[in-house]
């Protein structure tokens, strides 16, 4: 059985000072909340004072992107380690809006994955079609390459502890989420696949959350589709009481 994980990607939006009320809101709301782990994960400015908010509760901090090496001359780069420091240990790997704006391929999604799991974060490896691919009928040929590529030279027992999250580009802050449908056909695909590429045990433990216009209203139905094992929230993740209410329409 695994536990479904809500994880709160924050994108480019709060300072310090937002991010730690909002933390201090969120902790005191979900302090009674069992039956599913709870991500943040704000700008890194914000990281470090976040970490110290919800130390020894329920919230861990994720970090929404790093650099696949530990140190360097890599001007405006943040390593795994120094997020693992900051008090970090979770990082999402690959979103769309780093692939497409700021041309993230498979093979920079895979050396990132594993820089992650080094340093001991947990990546959250994320995947998803265009519309243009959808209306070609591409979407699985694309999520294939996508977990070939991106999760190349993992182990069954790495690919147990990481998380996928299948995020339809199509969906993402459109308010346009997939159907529990479409999402229910992508999470058997991808479960299909880490099936026959990782091995049951393995595959059977590594969650896959989706993501793309999750709200209050269609967290229930999604996740009563087959193999969502949670949600990547972007924009609802951004007031603490619509979180909040995803966080437990996901709760087992
Ligand atoms: P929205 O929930 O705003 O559609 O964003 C989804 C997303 O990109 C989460 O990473």
């Amino acid at each position: 059985m695994r536990t479904p994980l809500i994880a709160g990607n924050f994108k480019m939006f709060k300072t310090v000072p937002e991010t730690v009320a909002y933390l201090i809101e969120l902790r005191a709301l979900v302090r009674d909340v069992h039956g599913v782990d709870i991500v943040v994960a704000p700008p890194f400015t914000a990281i470090h004072a976040a970490a110290a908010v919800v130390r020894d509760s329920n919230i861990a901090i994720g970090a929404q992107n790093l650099h696949w090496e530990r140190e360097g001359a890599f001007t405006g780069e943040v390593s795994a380690p120094m997020l693992f420091v900051a008090g970090a240990r979770v990082v999402i790997v690959g979103h769309s809006e780093r692939r497409t704006l700021f041309g993230e391929t498979n093979e920079s999604v895979n050396k990132k994955m594993h820089a992650a799991i080094v340093a001991g974060l947990v990546p959250i490896v994320c995947i998803g079609e265009t519309l243009e691919q959808r209306t070609r009928h591409e979407t699985l040929a694309v999520l294939d390459r996508q977990i070939k590529e991106g999760l190349d030279g993992l182990t069954g027992a790495q690919l147990a502890g990481i998380v996928l999250a299948y995020e339809p580009v199509w969906a993402i802050g459109t308010g346009q989420n997939a159907t529990p449908a479409q999402a229910g056909e992508a999470h058997f695909h991808i479960r299909q696949r880490l099936k026959q590429w990782f091995g049951l045990e393995a595959s059977d433990r590594c969650r896959v959350l989706y993501g793309g216009s999750v709200k209050p209203d269609n967290i229930g139905t999604l996740m009563a589709a087959p193999d969502v094992d949670g949600a990547l929230v972007g924009g609802a993740s951004l007031d603490p009481k619509a979180f909040l209410a995803i966080i437990r329409g996901a709760a087992i």
